[in-house]
């Protein structure tokens, strides 16, 4: 079957950058699964939809107009890379992806993308629940306060005002809700392999993850 490396864990512990460097290592295509959640709560944000109407929101999931070009996204035909990022957009992808109908609208377009030669996906639930058959599963983490100052330095670069205290704030409520929700909780699976990123380098967690990958 098709490979898949699937890097799941907390909010900010770097799987994003992950998972694109070993998508490009490899040459596999990449899925951003936590974007997807982030475009149905832009798209409510957007439409003024209420955020408690499941079939409402699985509607929009299911029939979100989306392209990916590389690292950017569209939404709609508008460009929508940076604005997704936002904490707002963040807090209420958090929201949202605890209902069943948003979660299951969006599992075919996720699996739609493994395609040959392979694919690497981040999120909370690739590895558990998505692509359950994958690969190779990784579990990464970081402390708390270094995930604060690892998505402080990402928004400053990408011109996007932040606040560490308010950012590390978010960080342990967007923890708490991802790891205590009814439905695909985040959550090490026992056939993952943790990776504590805390005090390494990107280039370390790359080469560690392709390591694991070709043993
Ligand atoms: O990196 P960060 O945690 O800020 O966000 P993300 O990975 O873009 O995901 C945003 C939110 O979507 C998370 O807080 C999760 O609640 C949700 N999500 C999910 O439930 N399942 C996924 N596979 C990916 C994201």
């Amino acid at each position: 079957s098709i490979p898949v490396i699937t890097i799941d864990g907390p909010s900010a512990s770097g799987k994003g950058t992950i998972a694109q460097l070993v998508a490009k290592k490899l040459a596999f295509h990449y899925l951003d699964s936590g974007a997807l959640y982030r475009l149905v709560a832009l798209s409510v944000i957007q439409s003024n939809v209420d955020s408690t109407n499941e079939s409402a929101l699985a509607d929009i999931a299911l029939n979100l107009n989306v392209r990916f070009h590389d690292s950017s996204l569209q939404l709609n035909g508008e460009d929508v890379t940076n604005s997704i990022r936002t904490e707002e957009c963040g807090k209420l992808a958090s929201i949202i992806a605890r209902q069943l109908k948003v979660r299951a609208a969006l599992l075919q377009r996720q699996r739609a993308f493994r395609q040959p030669p392979g694919l690497v996906t981040d999120g909370r639930d690739m590895g558990t629940v998505v692509f359950p058959d994958a690969t190779l599963k990784i579990f990464l983490t970081a402390s708390a306060e270094e995930r604060a100052q690892r998505r402080y330095k990402q928004l400053i670069e990408k011109g996007i005002n932040a606040n560490i205290q308010t950012l590390l704030q978010d960080i342990y409520e967007r923890d708490a809700r991802d790891s205590t929700r009814d439905i695909s909780p985040l959550k090490q699976g026992e056939d993952t392999k943790l990776l504590d990123t805390t005090s390494l380098s990107i280039e370390e967690v790359v080469n560690e993850v392709l390591r694991l990958y070709n043993a």
